[in-house]
């Protein structure tokens, strides 16, 4: 299978995903990276290894591609499931459309918990230490036109003790988002991945 990865920052996601595709975790390759920030380190990487990067959206003020062409631009690579990975920007209703249930996200905390627009990234685990909770850890859901919205396939979780920092936080659940993304785009690439009667709710098939 042919994935797009989309990122906006450091790509760690983007290489434990890679790495899980080279030593056959994961039956998929990576056919295009997506990024709003050019510049930002998962860009930098995949232009290393010659995976194509796309910019999307464009810079304001520049001409680029519209959401119609990032559409058409996946799917002629062939594209058939798209994975946000540390992506900080909306998703289009078009791309949404396009990639129903083919398209997963993950966000670093317990949704519907600490979840919604401007809870990214490190904000994320301030709010978990703040609030005291004794739990935390990577969700992983499937994306429609809201943030952090579509239906959870899994998630793991990692105590919060009393002394962590929310820089102690942020690294153990990126190190069980690296595992839990894996495991969940495994599953979906496999066509594992099935929707409970009723609800929709979405399960992986053994688990
Ligand atoms: C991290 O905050 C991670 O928890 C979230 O996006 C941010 C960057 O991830 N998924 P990455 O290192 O760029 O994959």
């Amino acid at each position: 299978a042919k994935v797009a990865v989309f990122v906006s920052g450091g790509g760690s996601n983007l290489r434990a995903l890679h790495a899980a595709m080279e030593d056959g975790r994961v039956n998929a390759e990576v056919a295009v990276v997506v990024s709003n920030i050019p510049s930002c380190g998962g860009v930098e990487w995949s232009r290393e290894r010659g995976i194509p990067t796309l910019t999307y959206p464009p810079k304001k003020g520049e001409d680029g591609l519209t959401p119609d062409a990032l559409v058409a631009q996946l799917r002629d690579a062939g594209v058939g499931y798209v994975l946000l990975a540390g992506y900080l920007r909306l998703i289009p209703p078009q791309l949404c459309r396009a990639y129903e249930d083919k398209m997963l996200n993950i966000h670093p905390a317990l949704l519907p918990a600490f979840g919604g627009k401007g809870m990214h990234g490190h904000h994320v685990h301030e709010a978990v230490v703040a609030s005291g909770v004794r739990f935390t850890g990577p969700t992983v859901h499937f994306v429609n036109e809201e943030f952090d919205k579509g239906k959870i396939v899994a998630q793991r979780h990692v105590r919060v003790a009393p002394s962590d920092t929310p820089d102690d936080v942020a690294a153990n659940v990126l190190r069980l988002e690296h595992e839990v993304f894996s495991h969940v785009v495994s599953a979906l690439v496999d066509g594992r991945i099935r929707f409970r009667d009723g609800d929709g709710v979405p399960v992986i098939v053994g688990e």
